[in-house]
């Protein structure tokens, strides 16, 4: 189901005992409240000391990553447990050793998997193979866990998400795709401002609306800006889309949606400002407002340690 939620479910997951974290799609909203419950309770100090201790976890590469990497790793080692990193580069993942041999071998060494690649069917048969947990650090169509920590960061700064309006602007790309789930999950309304040709897949959209959701997708930025208690961004190219023919008519395509102060004024006076970063400045978004006074962006970065101990907390059955 190409752009539908789920899409990084292997096709024996629903049998699985094994508690997986691959999209928000997948878990209900009792699940995902237990999680970022535990990620609150480790930043606050308040989970038992080293709940990790014995444990391995091998974090998988196969693109680019500074906060995820380093989260997950400090992560890990500050609950007390083991890491393994390995990139498609330098591992045999990346000279064609299938993601169902690399599942089979990795499960007897170690108590989780996070993967982080670039086709959501990578990950579908890593889930496939794989007899321990296994966690998405982003594929090309989500990023679920950035949307732990989107709404821990919301929810610190303005409290209760449920009911609130978030606004999107730019891209419908993985983390956009993640927010509609979320906004399904999490009770939000979402309203999402994108070039037509760069929305969400509508096969997305309807699933989320099935589910209750209150999802908006406009080309008109201005109207979706417009009262939001946050608003949310992202790169204009991401990294799956380096390869597709150069970013200039990405940025012709784009330039309108950019968040800079003039828009921001649309939203709530409260608005908070949130990227998952990297962030382009002068592209999608300005210095005057990923620095400003509204911006909760190195929140959301850290958030993203927190929000994962309590992820790797819920996937090991601990806490
Ligand atoms: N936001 C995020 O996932 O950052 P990295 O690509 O640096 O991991
Ligand atoms: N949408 C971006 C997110 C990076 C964390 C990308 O996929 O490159």
């Amino acid at each position: 189901m190409d752009g539908g939620p789920g899409d990084n479910r292997g096709s024996g997951e629903a049998a699985s005992p094994l508690r997986h974290f691959l999209d928000l799609a997948d878990h209900d909203t009792a699940t995902l409240r237990r999680m970022l419950d535990l990620g609150v309770r480790c930043k606050r100090g308040e989970i038992a000391d080293k709940p990790l201790a014995g444990k391995t976890v091998a974090l998988i590469f196969e693109k680019p990553s500074t906060r995820t990497r380093v989260s997950f790793e400090v992560g890990i080692r500050q609950l007390g447990g083991d890491v393994v990193v390995l990139s498609g580069k330098d591992s045999q993942l990346g000279r064609g050793e299938s993601p169902a041999d690399t599942a089979r071998v990795l499960s007897r060494y170690v108590d989780a998997i996070m993967l982080r690649t670039d086709k959501a069917s990578k990950l579908q048969e890593l889930v496939a193979h794989a007899t321990v947990p296994v966690i998405n650090g982003l594929t090309d169509l989500s990023h679920p866990c950035q949307l732990m920590a989107d709404v821990m960061t919301f929810e610190e700064h303005r409290g209760p998400i449920a009911g609130q309006v978030v606004a999107w602007t730019g891209d419908g790309n993985n983390v956009a795709r993640s927010f509609i789930q979320a906004a399904a999950r999490l009770n939000f309304t979402l309203r999402v401002a994108t070039p037509p040709e760069l929305s969400p897949p509508a096969q997305l959209v309807d699933w989320a609306r099935a589910e209750g959701a209150r999802i908006e997708v406009t080309a008109d930025v201005v109207s979706a800006v417009r009262g939001a208690r946050c608003v949310v961004t992202d790169t204009w190219v991401s990294m799956s889309d380096e390869k597709e023919g150069g970013p200039t008519s990405r940025h012709n395509q784009l330039a309108p949606y950019q968040l800079n102060a003039a828009l921001l004024r649309h939203a709530a006076p409260d608005a908070i400002v949130m990227h998952c970063l990297p962030a382009h400045r002068g592209e999608e978004i300005t210095d005057e407002v990923i620095d400003g006074p509204q911006s909760v962006v190195f929140d959301e970065a850290e958030n993203r340690l927190h929000a994962q101990k309590g992820v790797l907390l819920w996937a090991l059955g601990i806490g």
